[in-house]
């Protein structure tokens, strides 16, 4: 028998105090910025039943102690994932695509020729699978044609979850995902596996790096800024004060006239400082 998030119910054996749930909670809280209600309190019991069986644990208070003592962040990851959705397709929020493709590339492309720079660098946080990662740098290629080869255009797609960056890496992705994406770039840019699958070709999937990182890292180890970073539908998750400081630090992370896509249904405000409205959901660095 199935209860409503797809667990046994004959296998539910483990429950949680009002104490390890706070301890997890705050944990959660204060690594990656997620906001646990009480409400969700049910979900994380449910969520962490097969990894508690798994570990071969007595209670929740082991598994904290398990996730702090971790210190390659394995443990934390597979936490979040169970936690957060990662459900993505390509080209979600098409106009995002739209604008990145016929104004962001264009305006890029002339002041890159005036000041004689050749490198793009983009930045998909919260990544997930990659469908968004991958369209983007298929999009740099549809705008540069031929002359793309000239360009050092890169994507460096980041997120906290390896299961979700195995699944990017692998670029294999079921035919769902496709379904929105015009056919004159699915025809291009994917090789068929089977009726049921396609991965995207080797030359796409060496434009995208695909690197685990926590957006609540305080001192992000880039080298250099970036003309775009996109970080859509992942700060739905954190709270105000959260969000607030991660886009401040997005800001500090994006060149002069660099944009920044949020997800359409988040929100950071038409008054930010350093970051001037555009359209719904895309700001750019003043
Ligand atoms: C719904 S997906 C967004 C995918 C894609 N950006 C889109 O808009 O379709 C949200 C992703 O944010 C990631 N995430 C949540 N908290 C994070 C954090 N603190 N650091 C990095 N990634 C995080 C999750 O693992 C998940 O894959």
């Amino acid at each position: 028998m199935l209860d409503c998030y797809g667990v046994f119910i004959f296998d539910a054996i483990y429950t949680i105090t009002d104490e390890e749930f706070t301890k997890i909670r705050d944990l959660i809280y204060s690594k990656v910025g997620i906001n646990l209600t009480e409400i969700k309190k049910q979900l994380l019991v449910v969520r962490l039943q097969k990894i508690l069986r798994r570990l071969q644990m007595s209670n929740f208070s082991e598994y904290y102690d398990y996730v702090i003592g971790d210190t390659s962040g394995e443990a934390l990851s597979e936490l979040v994932t169970l936690i957060s959705t990662n459900y993505t397709y390509f080209y979600r929020e098409e106009k995002h695509f739209d604008f990145f493709k016929n104004v962001l590339m264009p305006e890029l492309q002339k002041k890159m020729q005036r000041v004689g720079e050749s490198q793009i660098r983009v930045w998909c946080a919260g990544c997930s699978t990659g469908e968004e990662a991958y369209l983007l740098a298929i999009l740099m290629r549809e705008y540069f044609g031929p002359e793309y080869s000239k360009w050092d255009a890169g994507v460096l797609a980041t997120d906290i979850s390896t299961r979700v960056l195995e699944i990017a890496q692998s670029g294999i992705y079921g035919m769902e995902s496709l379904k929105k994406l015009p056919k004159y770039i699915s025809n291009a840019y994917f090789r068929t596996i089977d009726e049921d699958q396609v991965t995207v070709i080797d030359a796409v999937k060496n434009d995208v790096l695909f690197r685990r990182y926590n957006l609540m890292n305080e001192n992000p180890p880039f080298k250099k800024k970036f003309h775009t970073i996109f970080c859509r539908n992942v700060m739905i998750y954190f709270d105000y004060e959260t969000k607030n400081k991660l886009v401040d630090r997005f800001a500090t992370l994006l060149v002069s006239g660099g944009y920044f896509f949020i997800g359409h249904s988040e929100t950071i405000g038409k008054e930010h400082p350093d970051l001037e409205y555009i359209m719904p959901a895309v700001y750019r660095r003043r």
